[in-house]
């Protein structure tokens, strides 16, 4: 596995790695790589030839008040997942080659941007698509693949792909989880074992309300009562539990189609999403 840390080693880098013709799949990441990242790894292994992973903890997708600097890096152990695993390319720029002296650009997918995560994490989501762009942009992937477990993200970066005309296929993976329920993320290293047990809740409140909304309940109250249950469940607050259209991501009160049950609360000082698929 070659890395690089400048775009125009990592231009050259490509350029060979493309010589047999073969497509480029793409797994942008913020490192601290668990087996979820590791089976987007696998899906893009897949479907393409060469694979290429970034690492980049994204400065611009961090709200002020958010643990930009504590969030965990692990480059090495990193790399030597990805390196085992049989990965090409690791794209690893620094600060200053993302966002060298006079950087200007921002793009914001309106709409999608500000609502669920986006109402409570202003400006997350401009720095996502602002840096996912930009990753494209210097690796030109042909596939790339991200996280159901980031389910606004992925509908977001579907329309930054569909909107810009970047020629980019987006595949969506399934979220990984520990056996217990609890989808991974990287965040799940914040948790004291007292919090990860709690954090159950989580996952167990959406399982239940999405069981109750497709025997027939009443949408809002089965959102309520997660809510109610992730509290209860020990989390401090619960910023969001919604039922939205799987496609569009568009609110829905009632289920006559694909459909996903989102949420994200608060315990501790971690914040944890999650979402599950909730069919007819
Ligand atoms: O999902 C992530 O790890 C990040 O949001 C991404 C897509 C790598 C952009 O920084």
């Amino acid at each position: 596995m070659q890395i690089f840390r400048d775009v125009d080693a990592l231009r050259r880098g490509l350029a060979s790695l493309r010589d047999d013709g073969g497509h480029v799949a793409m797994v942008p990441t913020m490192g601290a790589l668990h087996a979820g990242h590791m089976a987007l790894v696998t899906e893009a292994q897949r479907r393409a030839a060469r694979v290429v992973v970034s690492i980049f903890v994204n400065p611009t997708q961090f709200g002020p008040n958010e643990d930009l600097s504590a969030y965990p890096r692990r480059e090495a152990d990193d790399a030597a997942m990805l390196r085992e695993a049989g990965v090409d390319i690791l794209w690893a720029p620094g600060v200053e080659a993302m966002y060298p002296d006079g950087f200007a650009t921002s793009i914001r997918v309106s709409g999608l941007s500000e609502e669920l995560d986006g109402a409570h994490r202003p400006g997350h989501f401009d720095g996502v698509a602002t840096v996912v762009a930009k990753l494209f942009g210097q690796v030109r992937p042909d596939i790339a693949c991200f996280g159901e477990k980031d389910y606004q993200q992925l509908a977001i970066i579907r329309r930054l792909v569909a909107d810009l005309d970047l020629g980019v296929e987006i595949v969506g993976v399934p979220t990984v989880r520990d056996p217990d329920g609890l989808a991974l993320s990287s965040r799940n290293a914040y948790l004291s074992p007292d919090e990860r047990e709690q954090a159950l809740a989580l996952p167990r409140a959406l399982n239940e309300a999405a069981r109750a909304i497709v025997a027939g309940a009443d949408v809002a109250l089965a959102l309520a009562e997660a809510a109610d249950a992730i509290r209860v469940g020990g989390f401090e607050s619960v910023d969001y539990v919604e039922l939205r259209d799987a496609a569009n991501l568009k609110r829905i009160d009632s289920l006559d189609g694909p459909a996903r049950l989102l949420a994200a609360a608060r315990i501790g000082r971690t914040r944890l999403i999650d979402n599950i698929a909730v069919n007819l």
